[in-house]
């Protein structure tokens, strides 16, 4: 026999299950259990009270609805309730430790020569830069390396071609030496990508009187064919210095400190007779091998010497090239690739691997 307090146990039973709800499921679970259509316990509920006697139901019809009405409002502020307990798939877990940006860093050789000018800066030389393209003049010819030197040739330089003055040529048809003012192709100056930094000893000479102290960093280009000690883009430093009474002694004194700083404070130098058309006397110098301490290995062929840079005191027809007076003023030049200075200093075999950009690889430098 349905009566009221049967309504009232079906709520506190509801409220219980429902307080036990913990996700939206769950609460959906309760609202099939009490408010599903056919199975739901309300509905139930609603057939007994269709067989209740006529004069109760009218009051028991009204406490099912007011039942109804009030299960339908705790289902939705449960719902609500687990709805925003349960943090959505996207939401920003703020109990997550930081992750790390990945930063960026400077190169290995971008490192380095920074180094190096830092450290020829501090001996009071000026850093330059210069252009990339050259002619053959700055490159060769006011160096001493004349037409026919060797160092010349297609096949050690990358030229960018003779530049067309005031010719009209069609696409494809050979040149034709133009109007009759203009020279012949051969003979016009032949562009070329710098194959050494020595080219801005004689832009910066032909501009500035002595005396001179510089030193110029740049990319310099070679038609080598890439292997462990060689890639057709390099990076040179190029010293040079000019003036009254300087000997042999400061291109030393000067070169020593340098290689000290750079290296070892204790790095043994040694200076090689050498040739460059450039220089008079030149010098190749060497310093103790970095991978056996100079007592011989494979790398530096038993020698126990490893070479880094060629240098000397700069060729009077060089001077004279440029208008210096050569018997008052001396000076010494150096040059030196800086992939091997870092090949050296961290003892990478392969150089092709500064411009791969592995990270695995670039990342074990200091920056
Ligand atoms: N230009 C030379 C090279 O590319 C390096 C060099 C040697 C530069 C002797 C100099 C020098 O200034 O005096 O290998």
């Amino acid at each position: 026999m349905i009566e009221a307090a049967s309504i009232e146990r079906l709520r506190t039973q509801f409220l219980d299950e429902l307080e036990r709800a913990r996700s939206e499921r769950d609460v959906q679970t309760v609202r099939d259990h009490y408010l599903g259509r056919k199975q739901g316990a309300l509905a139930a509920l609603l057939k007994e009270i269709g067989r209740a006697p006529a004069d109760q139901r009218p009051v028991l019809g009204r406490l099912a609805n007011e039942l109804k009405t009030d299960f339908e409002a705790h289902l939705a502020a449960r719902h609500a309730a687990v709805h925003v307990s349960r943090p959505p798939a996207h939401a920003v877990d703020v109990t997550l430790e930081g992750r790390l940006p990945a930063l960026g860093h400077r190169h290995p050789l971008t490192v380095l020569r920074d180094r190096m000018e830092e450290i020829f800066a501090r001996m009071g030389f000026e850093i330059l830069e210069g252009p990339e393209a050259e002619d053959e003049y700055h490159n060769f010819e006011a160096l001493q390396m004349h037409a026919e030197h060797p160092a010349r040739d297609m096949q050690d330089t990358l030229y960018l071609g003779r530049p067309i003055r005031g010719t009209v040529s069609r696409r494809g048809a050979p040149e034709t030496g133009g109007s009759g003012t203009e020279a012949p192709a051969a003979s016009r100056p032949a562009t070329l990508l710098r194959t050494h930094t020595s080219a801005m000893q004689i832009r910066y000479m032909e501009e500035h009187p002595p005396p001179v102290r510089i030193i110029v960093m740049g990319r310099v280009y070679r038609r080598d064919n890439l292997d462990l000690t060689h890639t057709p883009m390099f990076q040179q430093v190029e010293g040079l210095l000019v003036g009254e009474g300087i000997s042999m002694a400061d291109l030393k004194g000067t070169l020593v400190h340098f290689l000290r700083e750079m290296f070892d404070a204790t790095t043994a130098v040694r200076f090689r007779p050498s040739f460059f058309p450039y220089t008079e006397p030149s010098a190749e110098v060497d310093i103790a091998c970095v991978f056996c301490g100079g007592d011989g290995c494979a790398v530096c062929k038993r020698t126990g010497w490893l070479e880094i840079l060629g240098s000397g005191m700069v060729h009077p027809a060089v001077l004279e090239a440029v208008d210096y007076d050569s018997e008052r003023y001396t000076g010494f030049a150096f040059g030196m690739g800086i992939e091997r200075v870092a090949q050296l200093k961290y003892r990478v075999d392969d150089m092709r691997l500064f411009y791969e950009n592995d990270l695995r690889f670039l990342e074990q430098f200091p920056y």
